[in-house]
This record gives C-alpha cells, sequence and structure tokens, in this order.
C-alpha cells in the first residue's frame, strides 16, 4: 500500500505521525511510504532521514492525491478539507464531537476516517491517548515547578528544597494516567505529593506503585477545599470519559490559596477542573487570578515533539500495519480495536457519539460495511 506521511500545518504543532524507524518497518513489509517534504523537520527528522529507509519525499499535493492511507497527527483544517477524497484513509487525532464543520466534510468526500482517540480496547483504554497523557502528566509537574519561580511571578520556592528546608506541597486533582505521572516527576523532584482521587480501586493501585511515599485522599469538594488550600502547586487531572470536566475547583476556593502558588490545569482540553481556567497556548502559557497562576496550554504534549512523535510513532505503528497490510476493510474486520476507530467510512458517519453531538445519521459501522460503502478503500 502507498502510505503518505502528511505535514502538520496547524499552529504551534510540531510532531509528525510517522518517524523514520516507523517508516523502515512499513517499507520492510513491502508497502511505499511518501513524505511530505519537510513534515519530520519539527521532530528533529530531516527529510534525508526518511530517505535514508527508503521513504520518498514529495510535495503537499504528490502526498494527499497518491496515498491511499494517508497518517497525520491533528484533524484536518478547514484549508485541508478540499483535499479529503473517497478511497482514502485516514488515520490522526479527529475529535469529531467538538468539530461539526470537519464532520460534515469528511462525510461529503466520502473518505474513511479513524480516529486516534477512538481506537479503544475491549477493557475501554485507550492506547492512543494514553502516550499523551502520559507525556502532559509529566511536564505538569516541571510546568508547575518552573513557574514557582520568583521571577516568572511564582512564590519563589524550590519544590524539593535542599535538605534542612521543607519541601513544596503538590496536589493532583484525579490519580489516572496523567495524575499518576505528574506525581512521579513531583516525587522526583522531591516535593511532597498528594493524590485526590474518588476511585478507591484506583488509590489502591497507586498505593501498589508509589507506596508510602504519597497520601491518598478522597475527593470530596471538602477535602479539594482543604488541600488546595495547602498546596504550592495544584494539579487538575480528572477525566469523566465524554463529558466535560467538573468544575471542583471553586472560584471560592482561590482565596484560600497561597499567594502566586501554581494552578496547572491539564483538564482544560475538556473544559477545564476550575471554574476560572480557560485555554492558553504555548507562546503565552500562564495568567493570574485571584494572586493564583493558571497554567491551561490545551496540547501540552506539543511543547516536546522530538519526545511526543516517538511516543505516538510507538503506539500507532501495530495499527497503521495493520491498516497497510490488510487495508481499512480487513483490517477493522480483523480487530475490533481498529473497528471502534472508525468515525466515517464512505460518507456515513459510523460513531455514534459524535452523530448525537452533532444531531446527523448515524450508520452502524456492520451496516456501512454490508452496504459495501467502502469498496474503493479495499487494497
Ligand atoms: N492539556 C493537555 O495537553 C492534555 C494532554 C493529555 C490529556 N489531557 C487531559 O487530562 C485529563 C486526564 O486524562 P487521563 O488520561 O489521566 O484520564 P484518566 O481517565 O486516566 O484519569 C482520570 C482520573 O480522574 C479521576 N476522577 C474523575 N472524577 C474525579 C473527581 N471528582 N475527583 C477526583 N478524581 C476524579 C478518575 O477516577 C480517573 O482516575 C483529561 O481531561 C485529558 O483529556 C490533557
Amino acid at each position: 500500500m502507498k502510505i503518505g506521511v502528511a505535514k502538520e500545518i496547524k499552529s504551534d504543532e510540531y510532531r509528525v505521525a510517522l518517524t523514520p524507524a516507523g517508516a523502515r518497518e512499513l517499507a520492510d513489509r513491502g508497502h511505499d511510504v511518501i513524505v511530505e517534504h519537510g513534515a519530520g523537520e519539527g521532530s528533529a527528522f530531516p527529510d534525508l532521514a526518511y530517505e535514508a529507509v527508503g521513504a520518498q519525499i514529495v510535495s503537499v499535493d504528490d502526498v494527499w492525491n497518491d496515498a491511499e492511507l494517508l497518517l497525520k497527527v491533528k484533524e484536518p483544517i478547514a484549508s485541508e478539507y478540499g483535499r479529503l477524497r473517497e478511497g482514502l484513509v485516514l488515520f490522526t487525532y479527529l475529535h469529531l464531537a467538538a468539530d461539526e464543520d470537519l464532520t460534515r466534510a469528511l462525510i461529503d468526500s466520502g473518505i474513511s476516517s479513524v480516529a486516534y482517540e477512538t481506537v479503544e480496547t475491549s477493557n475501554r483504554a485507550l492506547p492512543l491517548l494514553a502516550p499523551m497523557s502520559e507525556i502532559a502528566g509529566r511536564l505538569a509537574a516541571q510546568a508547575g515547578a518552573y513557574f514557582l519561580e520568583k521571577p516568572l511571578g511564582g512564590r519563589g520556592l524550590l519544590l524539593g528544597a535542599v535538605p534542612g528546608v521543607a519541601p513544596g506541597q503538590v496536589v493532583v486533582i484525579g490519580g489516572g494516567m496523567v495524575g499518576y505521572n505528574a506525581a512521579v516527576i513531583a516525587l522526583g523532584l522531591g516535593a511532597n505529593v498528594t493524590i485526590v482521587e474518588r476511585s478507591i480501586d484506583r488509590m489502591r493501585h497507586l498505593e501498589e506503585v508509589l507506596g508510602s511515599r504519597v497520601t491518598l485522599l478522597m475527593s470530596s469538594s471538602l477535602q479539594i477545599e482543604e488541600s488546595v488550600a495547602d498546596a504550592d502547586v495544584v494539579i487538575g487531572a480528572v477525566l469523566i470519559p465524554g463529558a466535560l470536566a467538573p468544575k471542583l475547583v471553586r472560584r471560592e476556593m482561590l482565596a484560600t490559596m497561597k499567594e502566586s502558588s501554581v494552578f496547572v490545569d491539564v483538564a482544560i482540553d475538556q473544559g477545564g477542573c476550575a471554574e476560572t481556567s480557560r485555554p492558553t497556548t504555548h507562546d503565552e502559557p500562564v495568567y493570574t487570578v485571584d494572586g493564583v497562576i493558571h497554567y491551561c496550554v490545551a496540547n501540552m504534549p506539543g511543547a516536546v515533539p522530538i519526545t511526543s512523535t516517538r511516543a505516538l510513532t510507538n503506539v500507532t505503528l501495530p495499527y497503521v500495519e495493520q491498516l497497510a497490510d490488510l487495508g481499512v476493510l480487513g483490517a477493522v474486520r480483523a480487530n475490533p480495536e481498529l473497528a471502534r476507530g472508525v468515525n466515517t467510512i464512505g460518507g456515513k458517519l459510523t460513531y455514534e457519539a459524535v452523530a448525537e453531538a452533532h444531531g446527523m445519521e448515524y450508520t452502524a459501522l456492520d451496516d456501512a460495511l454490508a452496504a459495501g460503502v467502502a469498496s474503493a478503500s479495499s487494497p
């Protein structure tokens, strides 16, 4: 199969969907890999690195027109809608529930699209989201430590302190993938760490892996109020799947927090878990409300593309191989995880939550396949 790798053109996006190592794996399986000129530059992969493993460097027109399977990181933006076409299989993050225009563009074009974020295992894990949560969690602890520095407006406190001086206090709200990784780095920096969770099973697991080095507390409104008042850094890391983040940190709680403490709201991509959170960018990551520094960058992994690109290819490659080897029809029949990732196929919307979000017609994937709508996409 001819596999294309497009360059990301969304602002502040430096990741690329395939590393040269991934390109070689695909070439070794007998596939042709075409990479848009400069696609890997932001992740420190020059064109030469792809050519060295047998990939061909092509123009933006050629990568979109010639590929049978197109790999991207972020969803197509409006200027790319005209490039969507029947017979092409697109594998990327899509987040369609939040983007009606793109959903329509995908349906109207007849393209088959498989969304990274909806590929789901039988135990409801989201394997293509997990590495970005790991990265965001680890960055959150770093960002908290950094913005505590006085010249940056922070309290002027070294999280890990030194012998003879008390360390800083980090409170993580939500002990899932982001929260666990934030805690690991905060502990590594030498901070005192508390995780406030609502799942007792998850807390049992966290105790097993982190031992007595963290304090684990059951989440409640009162507990959060007391914990944030004590904190130098608060990290918001809650998730209620498919829903907006609950506003656990209310405006009046800020008044009880330490002056110039830092609140890192990683859950900002789901609306944020504080009443005072609003999305920020890497250019202007922080703002202050009632003396509390808010860091609310919605695409944190974008700051570390060398790490994020490798972490992404590590998890996407097995699925890419399956799509390339079997074609989209064969792959979704062979692998239910990939089948759950299909959002549109041959002009039909096959992801129920997206159809509900936009009041559009939903077609079950099996029905779409039975109708043979995707015959143009088979290898
Ligand atoms: N800003 C970014 O760049 C970025 C990057 C990756 C992930 N995220 C976001 O980070 C958030 C967390 O993601 P994750 O992968 O860790 O999710 P996860 O499902 O692994 O963990 C969420 C945790 O929150 C807990 N939780 C839910 N409600 C709670 C409450 N009321 N009090 C305390 N805990 C509660 C859950 O029990 C769960 O353990 C999500 O909103 C995700 O979209 C943001």
